[in-house]
């Protein structure tokens, strides 16, 4: 397994390190795995005057797979756009051709009092929303803006579909669940929208293949409602790029806690790009206080997802169950009764229930 590690910037590398960690005790057991650092973001930037220089992509396209730690910062800020850390991020994507993203949600019970919802609305919710990347319409042409024959300014984008987009969407969303407890919810808006209509009808096609799976259809504006009112009503959900984006971070926020949460992307063969949902958090930079388990937790995806060892992941997962159960805290989800550790403290903690 070549696995292509870039730390980025802010807290990247201390999360990063973290993570390595795991990696680390799982090539100990005998994983035949070769980790290989290199920058992305403003670390590239800085050392290449690329986001995404050329050392990178030829090692994230030799990959298997990649963890990303995050990148940006305040000291990148005044770049021009084409420089800026982001623009790493989006070009690695695109060039790694990445139209799957899985974002989880899970609240475990012990940090239950983390979200803004009531306990027993959320605890134990575990949903994972599976968003197309690639299509829709932040990409669909013609777009822009014009002045139309009245004289009249107007801006324009399109919604737009390939039916082998969505087919191979829907294979990824129907084999996640499979793995999981066989329900699928589609996320349409197709009352109103013919993209999302012809959406519907390829994942009822493509349900053909997959019988054991109950495949169900929610309006994205019930789909919204829905996830504050009782999110633990769904177990997988697809959708297109728009509305995945806006539903996959209001799903997030219903954990409260942004430090947990893993993220992956795929390509059409499982190679996938697995990192943690939230930024390069610059505010805690450089002071071992992050929480490195959304980091450690990409790291099972990665397991899961790229290299289909389940066990491993399981395992993962459950060391860091363990360190919850046991009361240990980063310093963002910390709570009265529970031992405050530090960033490091808790990747060994990960390390030692392992
Ligand atoms: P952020 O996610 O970096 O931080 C938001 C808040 O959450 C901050 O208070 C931060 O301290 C806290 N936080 C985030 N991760 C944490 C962790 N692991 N442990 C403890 N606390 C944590 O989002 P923000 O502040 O909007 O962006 C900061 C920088 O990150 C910007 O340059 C932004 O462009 C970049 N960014 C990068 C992403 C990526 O690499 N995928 C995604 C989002 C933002
Ligand atoms: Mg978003």
């Amino acid at each position: 397994m070549k696995i292509a590690v870039l730390p980025g910037d802010g807290i990247g590398p201390e999360i990063i390190r973290e993570a390595r960690k795991v990696l680390e005790v799982l090539q100990q057991e005998g994983l035949a795995m070769e980790l290989t650092e290199a920058p992305l973001g403003g670390a590239a930037y800085d050392q290449y005057g690329s986001p995404y220089p050329e050392a990178t992509q030829k090692l994230a396209r030799e990959a298997d797979a990649v963890l990303l730690g995050a990148v940006g910062g305040p000291a990148y800020d005044n770049l021009d756009r084409p420089l800026r850390p982001e623009r790493g991020l989006l070009a690695i994507r695109k060039d790694l051709q990445l139209f799957a993203n899985l974002r989880p949600a899970i609240l475990y019970p012990e940090l239950a009092n983390a979200s803004t919802l009531k306990p027993e609305v959320v605890s134990g919710l575990d949903i994972m929303i599976v968003r197309e990347l690639t299509g829709d319409i932040y990409f669909g042409q013609p777009r822009g803006i014009r002045t139309n024959e009245a004289g009249e300014r107007e801006g324009f984008n399109t919604m737009l579909y390939a039916e082998s987009e969505v087919r191979r969407i829907a294979h990824v969303a129907f084999n996640i669940a499979m793995k999981r407890n066989k329900k699928l919810c589609s996320v349409d808006k197709a009352n109103v929208l013919e993209t999302t209509e012809f959406w519907k009808e390829i994942m009822i096609d493509v349900a053909k293949e997959y019988p054991e799976v109950t495949l169900t259809h929610m309006y994205v504006d019930n789909a919204a409602m829905q996830l504050v009112r009782n999110p633990k009503q769904f177990d997988v959900m697809v959708t297109g790029n728009i509305f995945g984006d806006i539903l996959s971070d209001e799903a997030s926020m219903l954990t409260g806690s942004i430090g947990m949460l893993p993220s992956a992307s795929l390509d059409k063969n499982h190679k996938g790009l697995y990192e943690p949902s939230h930024g390069s958090a610059p505010d805690i930079a450089g002071k071992n206080i992050a929480n490195p388990l959304a980091t450690i937790l990409s790291v099972a995806m990665m397991m899961r997802y790229s290299f289909n060892l389940d066990a491993v992941a399981l395992r993962i997962e459950s060391a860091v169950k363990k360190v919850l159960a046991d009361g240990l805290r980063t310093a963002d989800i910390y709570e009265e009764g529970t031992r405050k550790v530090s960033c490091s403290e808790m990747g060994d903690a990960v390390v030692a229930a392992l």
